[in-house]
């Protein structure tokens, strides 16, 4: 609809035509852009530290590229190292992007080992510093990966403190064999690592979480939603009841995985993330079209990136090459045009899925993801009539300094974009 947006100390305070503001305010002109609330980017590692490395966008240079891409919020992961309890990767995290984010952040806490003192140290996140959703890995086998039985009992503490459980759908066990087959028959490049990864691990593991959840009667989230299977398996669930909520990425949406038999290496490496960006090139457009109708609820940019120097350390062996594509900056008009520019999706749609699920599904909504009196004033101006070419030369992320720079490979794939925030 039509009206004024009057904005004092960050708050919305009125909404309407006429309205009546103390002198000397400052106008902002948004006629013919629509405007909406900021995007909420719910899944980035900004600065994550792997393998002795550190991605390549803090969050500083990460806040800012959300920033310049309609997101006024994110949701970063708490990755504890080994050793390190969780409370204290808490307030680690805490110190690094308080010093550096541009935008309003908040944070998921990942679980990467069972313990013992886990359900004190998981009721004090939750009580004493307001965080709601926990991570549990059931791939990465000998690392991060839960069994069965952990998840049922983290499932069954996270409920019993109201919380979500988030995971990150692969098995392991599988893939674990299957990279050793690769290897041990001299595949050492990036097509191991899809390879490794064939889609029917992802499907299933979304499978087994959905039935665990289910059982402990714990509310589930799934990060990256990569392939149909494990969209689909997912949407049925739903369908059914289940309180499960499914998140694609601004890469499986955007792109598919065919490059990861380039000849060009760095291409191929840039593409490497977990689970990996499907090959089938029909995937995007059903993640779009389960994205529209509701199937899928929000979309994260997933975003951590490494420069081709960082991904060079799986030069020969693709276990080793860190795993992240970026996202951050493009997430929202990468919605646009491939949802609402065909159609399949209206512009309150797009609200939804960018902002306002995200806002529900993780307690900060109406005061984020809505446009009313007394929300946060996360405003964003969308020209829906703008075309924008994304390039590495206009990104704002620091990746692009990185010599060769995944995203000299990554981009072409989301050129010629329609569409963008002003
Ligand atoms: C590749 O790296 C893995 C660790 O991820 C190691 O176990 C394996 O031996 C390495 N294989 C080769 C062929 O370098
Ligand atoms: C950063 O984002 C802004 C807004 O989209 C854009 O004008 C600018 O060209 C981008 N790139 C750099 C390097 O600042």
């Amino acid at each position: 609809f039509y009206a004024d947006i009057y904005v004092e100390d960050g708050l919305i305070k009125q909404i309407g035509e006429n309205l009546i503001v103390p002198s000397g305010v400052k106008t902002v002109d948004a006629y013919s852009q629509i405007v909406v609330p900021g995007g909420i980017d719910v899944h980035t590692r900004l600065q994550m530290p792997v393998m002795g490395m550190s991605s390549a966008d803090d969050f500083y240079q990460g806040t800012k590229a959300a920033l310049a891409g309609g997101t006024t919020m994110i949701i970063d992961h708490v990755f504890p190292d080994a050793g390190t309890s969780l409370l204290a990767a808490y307030e680690q995290w805490r110190e690094c992007a308080d010093s550096k984010a541009c935008c309003d952040y908040s944070l998921h806490v990942d679980i990467p080992r069972w313990h013992e003192s886990l359900k004190e140290e998981l009721e004090a996140l939750v009580k004493d510093k307001g965080v709601n959703s926990f991570l549990v890995f059931m791939a990465y086998k000998d690392k991060l990966q839960c069994t069965d039985a952990q998840m049922y009992e983290i499932f069954s503490i996270i409920r019993d403190l109201g919380a979500i459980a988030q995971v990150h759908a692969e098995n392991g066990d599988i893939i674990d064999e299957e990279q050793k087959r690769l290897l041990d028959l001299g595949i050492t490049g990036p097509e191991g690592h899809v390879l490794s990864r064939p889609e029917e691990v992802e499907a299933e593991a979304v499978y087994r979480a959905i039935t665990i959840a289910k059982q402990a009667n714990c509310p589930l989230y799934i990060t990256k939603i990569m392939s149909k299977g494990a969209a689909d398996v997912l949407a049925q669930a739903k369908r059914k009841g289940t309180v499960v909520y499914g998140e694609p990425i601004t890469a499986s949406l955007g792109t598919d995985g065919s490059h990861y038999w380039s000849k060009n290496w760095a291409k191929a490496a840039a593409f490497v993330t977990s689970p990996p960006i499907s090959p089938d090139p029909s995937t995007p457009d059903r993640l779009t079209s389960l994205l529209s109708c509701g199937d899928l609820q929000v979309v994260g940019s997933a975003h951590c990136t490494f420069t081709t120097a960082q991904k060079a350390v799986g030069k020969d062996n693709f276990t080793l090459i860190p795993e992240g594509t970026n996202g951050i900056e493009e997430r929202m008009a990468i919605i646009w045009e491939k949802c609402v520019v065909p159609g399949k999706m209206d512009e309150n749609d797009f609200v939804a899925v960018t902002s306002t699920n995200a806002a529900k599904i993780f307690n900060c909504y109406p005061r984020k993801g809505r446009i009313a009196v007394g929300s946060d004033a996360d405003l964003v101006l969308w020209n829906p009539k703008a075309t924008k070419i994304i390039s590495a030369k206009t990104h704002n992320l620091s990746v692009r300094k990185g010599s060769g720079c995944l995203l000299v490979a990554f981009y072409p794939w989301f050129s010629r974009l329609q569409t963008s925030p002003n």
